[in-house]
């Protein structure tokens, strides 16, 4: 066994035995490659030198009443002191869980609970090509959807690589790759287009109704209208991948927003505050075919499916958040920047826009707010990159990789949202008199293709 000498430093140990010293690809970030944390409380994270960040990355997205909650840590530890996992049966929080999905969100008739969104996301298309019999899945250029090969291309693409099959990874079958159509988002003749030319042949359509996985952009209802009608029409399954969108953006999901209902919904993240769940749901029929109701082909299964207390964790967060003003404040606070950064941008000549929804929000550099992931190409990313590593040089941690967008909580309040603009103001400054300085911008994305 390998003992570390007692001077090794924390990061060093991490890369001796964790490849790159973190344990997802997301996570490493160029230069900031020795970050270790050691506390996470409200809007704020602490590393492990003692210093403070107010937390605007959010891990992607799940703490929406902010890190640490203490309901949903209560309920959790409760949960710990009754009961663990028995991987048998069903436990009465899962039947609560299933049932309060089921009522909030529009397309749900039926849930079945996994860990990740990936998982979710998994299940979609496999049910859905089982249904159907059919082959072709259809992604969208900029929508990402987790880890496994039937999505695993064109998220992050170069210039050069949009309009063409760009895997994320390496160790793809091609003709897995080969069965995944790449549309463009908010592009509705392309939609139609594909579906007359593949109509008979595509098992299920799959989208983030707001491409978050980019930033931000923002559906024409005309689009979302049109996945709904193409997939009627010609008998494939409508997937919205809420991961993202799911409860952050409203209770009833995008779907609640756009009244687009999909026919199947695969949830994550913001359910359970931070604890590791996901959750597909949808029209019975579809989901009667998963192998957990006896003798359904579509086989389901996962150890830690519904495990206690990610359970007691997303119920102690959905009562909180429809008991609370949790959306009413973080859309007040998302109003507040998206409304007042470029007040704040716009006298230092930068070209900028900021979007977002709800609790979302994110700056471009560029001069018009992006419809589809080719506009994206206009983003000034050494400018988009570099401001955040220097907001992350003031306490302020807006990820800095590109095209990512940021986050609020219930724990963030208007002296945070001030002290956001203030220091955005500083950064982006401080990056425009430095010029291009971002030395390496090599991972930049760690989306990208895979080469
Ligand atoms: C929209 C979307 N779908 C699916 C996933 C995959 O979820 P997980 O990382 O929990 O596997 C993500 C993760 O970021 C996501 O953003």
């Amino acid at each position: 066994m390998q003992q570390p000498a007692p001077s090794t430093s924390l990061p060093e140990r991490a890369r001796r035995v964790i490849p790159g010293g973190v344990n997802s690809g997301q996570r490493n970030v160029p230069g900031l490659t020795d970050l270790v944390i050691s506390r996470a409380q409200g809007a704020s994270f602490w590393d492990s030198d003692g210093r403070q960040y107010t937390d605007y990355h959010a891990a992607f997205g799940p703490p929406l009443l902010g890190h640490n909650d203490p309901d949903v840590a209560g309920a959790v530890a409760e949960a710990g002191r009754k009961l663990d996992l028995c991987g048998v049966g069903v436990t009465e929080g899962e039947i609560e869980l299933a049932e309060t999905l089921v009522e909030l969100i529009p397309s749900m008739e039926r849930v079945l609970l996994t860990s990740t969104g990936s998982e979710a996301t998994f299940h979609a298309l496999r049910v859905a090509r089982a249904v159907t019999g059919r082959r072709l899945v259809v992604k969208f250029q900029g929508c990402y959807h987790g880890w496994h090969d039937s999505v695993s291309l064109n998220v992050i693409s170069a210039p050069e690589r949009v309009g063409g099959k760009d895997p994320i990874s390496t160790g793809i079958l091609p003709e897995v790759l080969d069965a995944t159509l790449v549309l463009r988002f908010n592009d509705p003749d392309g939609v139609r287009a594909a579906f007359a030319e593949h109509g008979a042949d595509i098992a299920a359509v799959i989208v983030e109704p707001v491409p978050h996985n980019v930033g931000c952009l923002l559906p024409e209802q005309e689009f979302l209208q049109t996945l709904r009608d193409e997939c009627t029409a010609h008998g494939s399954v409508l997937v919205f991948d809420e991961v993202i969108t799911g409860i952050r953006h409203g209770l009833a999901g995008w779907q609640g927003v756009s009244g687009v209902v999909p026919d199947l919904t695969t949830m994550g993240k913001a359910i359970a505050n931070g604890y590791p769940v996901g959750a597909l749901g949808g029209r019975a029929d579809l989901m009667d075919q998963f192998s957990s109701r006896p003798g359904a082909p579509v086989f389901f299964a996962g150890t830690y499916n519904g495990h206690p207390a990610v359970v007691a964790a997303a119920l102690a967060t959905l009562r909180k958040l429809r008991a609370e003003p949790v959306h009413e404040h973080v859309f007040r606070l998302g109003e507040r920047v998206r409304a007042e950064l470029p007040g704040v941008l716009a006298p230092l000549g930068v070209p900028a826009v900021v979007t977002g929804y709800g609790s979302v929000f994110v700056t471009y550099f560029m001069d018009e707010l992006p419809r589809t992931y080719e506009d994206l190409l206009a983003n000034d990313t050494g400018m988009f990159v570099g401001y955040r590593r220097r907001m992350v040089d003031q306490g302020i941690f807006e990820l800095p990789l590109n095209l990512k967008r940021s986050h609020l909580s219930y724990a963030h309040t208007d002296a945070d949202v001030d002290r956001l603009l203030e220091a955005t103001e500083r950064a982006v400054r401080e990056q425009l008199a430095a010029g291009d300085a971002v030395a390496d911008l090599s991972g930049a994305s760690t989306m990208g293709g895979a080469r």
